[in-house]
């Protein structure tokens, strides 16, 4: 391989089946070091490397994005770089595309989800603005009016990576929606039947949650609001 590196290049290091994002640390003699960014270091005669070892790390994973689907590398190891990268910035939500990815934070982040998010993301179509789980309840509610269909989103992910919470989120987000729509016409009991709803979420958690390994309020079976 005709390659050469200089120290501090970043790179793809191929290393146990996954591609790791990696730092040059020197490069003399022919031989080249590599420090992952997950604390293992690698020595290599530069040639023994090749194209499917070791690959140059794109602009758009050196710093970061919002939409996975302008990422230049294309394996899982770019996509768990950008959210990690996303996530010491405190950004836990990023998009592929119109899908939304959630990193659970395990801890409340301030103003995130207050009332300004609400009307912010109420005002954007998806995209617009940084990604949020509001702006996924807001594309729903938009179609809903304007197609006059029942909308679905799917949330899926392990146990403890926040699902329920989100569903919570978007229910929040809804809520705050058709309040506003009721307020503009009359004031008559569809708010509080939505007060209602959200309220009696702990209540239908306090029966069908339990304490696992993975999540303190794990749910153990599904419900259906409606
Ligand atoms: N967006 C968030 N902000 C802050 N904390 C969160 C968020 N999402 C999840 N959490 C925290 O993580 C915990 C686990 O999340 P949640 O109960 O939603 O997981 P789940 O995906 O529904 O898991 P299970 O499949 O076990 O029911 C919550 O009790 C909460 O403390
Ligand atoms: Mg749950």
């Amino acid at each position: 391989m005709d390659n050469f590196f200089s120290e501090g290049d970043r790179v793809w290091l191929r290393e146990d089946d996954q591609y790791q994002p990696s730092t040059v640390s020197s490069c003399s003699g022919g031989v080249v070091v590599f420090a992952t960014d997950y604390g293992q270091v690698y020595t290599y005669k530069q040639n023994a490397l090749t194209r499917q070892k070791v690959q140059p790390m794109h602009h758009s994973s050196i710093r970061g994005v919002e939409d996975m689907a302008v990422l230049e590398d294309l394996h899982d190891g770019a996509i768990m770089h950008n959210l990690h990268l996303r996530y010491q910035q405190r950004h836990i939500y990023t998009y592929i595309g119109s899908i939304l990815a959630a990193v659970n934070p395990y801890q409340t982040l301030p103003g995130l989800y207050e009332r300004p998010a609400v009307e912010l993301y109420s005002r954007h179509h998806l995209g617009e603005i940084s990604p949020h789980i509001f702006a996924v309840a807001n594309e729903c509610y938009r179609s809903l009016w304007k197609r006059l269909q029942n909308q679905c989103v799917l949330i899926s992910g392990e146990s403890g990576a926040g699902k329920t919470e989100s569903t919570k989120l978007i229910l929040r987000f809804l809520s705050a929606m058709s309040q506003h729509s009721q307020e503009a016409l009359s004031k008559d009991r569809t708010s509080h039947v939505e007060e209602a709803l959200l309220e009696s979420s702990p209540i239908m958690e306090a029966f069908g949650n339990a304490k696992t390994v993975y999540n303190n309020n794990s749910s153990r079976f599904g419900k259906f609001v409606q």
